[in-house]
């Protein structure tokens, strides 16, 4: 079979910093994978930092200004525009996944699955984008934090940390917080952004039950214990606490079991 690589294109759209582009680059990929086009994934060398646009402007989490969430635009402007940051960088970890660790010699199912969540972020993206437009806001008309892909350098060497890190502690926390957005939004009576964040739910669980299957492939691979590899990389990469309460369901549904986290929740005051 001829062989068609897909890294070059991945990269591109890694490189890419108009943020719209790059979900729209990133989902025709995943549109030409689904359909055959590529079968191979070469070792290329990947910059340490993906493409961003020159705005928004990144700042260091503490000096985020807070809002109030309520009927008022201002608010929910904020808090979508601060969802849709961390969907374009979650497009770049998904990316990321693939790129970064091409040199391990893992399954071009691996390839399939990343690229599906690539193309659920910038579809995300896109979708958060236009919810902002509606709103006469963008993405890039308020400051955004920077903190979000220091996760991705600090595991950039180490496919189980970054397992471990990105899918199942950043994105499960989604889980626990989505719901009470969507109530939030229903409260104030936002229905269309209450929908957007509906969807991201229900997807954002795959990607947990993603992350959660590739890291027990490579605790296999490496013949560790998937809940105290997955303890100790938590303890060595994590610096934030992993709070209570859990939206177990979810997690359960993406198949991460409480007796992976639930010994290291922070105590409830
Ligand atoms: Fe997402
Ligand atoms: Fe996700």
């Amino acid at each position: 079979m001829l062989e068609k690589d897909i890294c070059y294109e991945l990269l591109s759209a890694y490189a890419e910093t108009d943020a719209s582009l790059k979900a729209q680059i990133t989902r025709q990929i995943a549109e030409s994978l689904k359909s055959g086009t590529f079968n191979s994934l070469k070792h290329l060398a990947v910059p340490l930092r993906p493409g961003r646009p020159a705005q928004p402007e990144l700042r260091p989490p503490k000096d985020m200004p807070r809002r109030r969430i309520n009927s008022a635009p201002a608010g929910r402007i904020a808090l979508i525009h601060a969802i849709a940051h961390i969907e374009l960088n979650a497009i770049d970890l998904a990316l990321d996944m693939i790129l970064r660790f091409s040199n391990r010699q893992l399954p071009f199912d691996y390839v399939r699955d990343w690229m599906s969540v690539a193309d659920d972020e910038a579809r995300h993206f896109l979708m958060l984008n236009g919810r902002l437009q509606e709103l006469d806001s963008f993405y890039g008309a308020l400051p955004a934090h920077n903190g979000l892909w220091q996760a991705a350098e600090e595991t950039a060497h180490d496919l189980l940390a970054r397992l471990a890190i990105t899918p199942l502690v950043l994105e499960a926390r989604g889980l626990d917080i989505t719901p009470q957005l969507i109530d939030k939004m229903k409260t104030i009576g936002d229905t269309k952004t209450a929908d957007c964040f509906a969807i991201i739910m229900e997807d954002e669980i795959g990607h947990v039950r993603v992350g959660k299957n590739w890291f027990d492939y490579e605790c296999g691979r490496l013949r560790q214990d998937p809940i105290s590899a997955w303890q100790k990389a938590v303890n060595t990469y994590f610096h934030g606490s992993l709070k209570p309460p859990f939206n177990i369901e979810a997690r359960d549904a993406a198949r991460f079991s409480a007796a992976f986290y639930q010994p290291l929740a922070t105590p409830t005051k």
